[in-house]
């Protein structure tokens, strides 16, 4: 749990307000957590589903785990504690960016679920859409991109989520894509349709 160190200091809002930004950008500022496996296909769809927001005119941005790593977060390991403040921080940098008018993309493992549903409740109701990318172990296993797995296996890598830490599938997740079965582009149009259905974006 991240303690409360500083004191006396005061909320401060400004004039221009969410609803002015998204006014000006006509688009709701939301996040999307996607969530699951190393391997499992997170980031690839988020950027899939960035062009396509792109080409609709909508502005989104992705924070990616492993990008993340190397600066806001390069003091964080694997460890249960540091990637509840891992999420805890993205959770709160997605949520600024969300009240901005932004469509925040996360591609996170986040594989503890009282962690995603901290990162939930920070954002207002129908604003966090939670896309669980589902792929069996052994289909993540076998794409190993970046040979993560293979060490895992060999004891190289300890802690690693799905062989020796564990990953604590969504229960509720708004969205559920298993990127084993749908294709890339198949995969990203389930996103910005839902966000269509939902009037999240035009
Ligand atoms: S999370 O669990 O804290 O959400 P995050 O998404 O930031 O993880 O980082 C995961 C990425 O870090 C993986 O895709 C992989 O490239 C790399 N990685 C390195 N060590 C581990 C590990 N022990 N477990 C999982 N991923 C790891």
């Amino acid at each position: 749990m991240a303690e409360q160190k500083a004191t006396n200091i005061t909320w401060h809002s400004g004039a221009i307000t969410n609803e002015d930004r998204e006014r000006l950008l006509n688009q709701k500022g939301i996040v999307i957590w996607y969530t699951g496996l190393s391997g499992s296909g997170k980031s690839t769809l988020a950027h899939a589903v960035e062009e396509k927001l792109f080409e609709n005119g909508n502005i989104s941005y992705v924070l990616d785990g492993d990008n993340i790593r190397h600066g806001l977060n390069k003091n964080l390991g694997f460890s249960p504690a540091d990637r509840e403040e891992n999420i805890r921080r993205i959770g709160e940098v997605s949520n600024l960016f969300a009240d901005s008018g932004v469509i925040a993309m996360t591609a996170f493992i986040s594989p503890y679920r009282g962690d995603r549903d901290k990162a939930r409740e920070l954002v207002p109701e129908g604003r966090f859409i939670e896309v669980y990318v589902k792929v069996p172990l052994d289909v993540a296993e076998s794409r190993d991109p970046k040979g993560l797995y293979k060490k895992a296996r060999a004891g190289e890598i300890k802690e690693f989520t799905g062989i020796d830490a564990p990953y604590e599938e969504p229960l509720n997740a708004e969205l559920v894509i298993d990127t084993s079965e749908h294709s890339l582009e198949a995969s990203a149009d389930i996103v910005i349709n839902y966000l269509k259905e939902k009037s999240l974006i035009n």
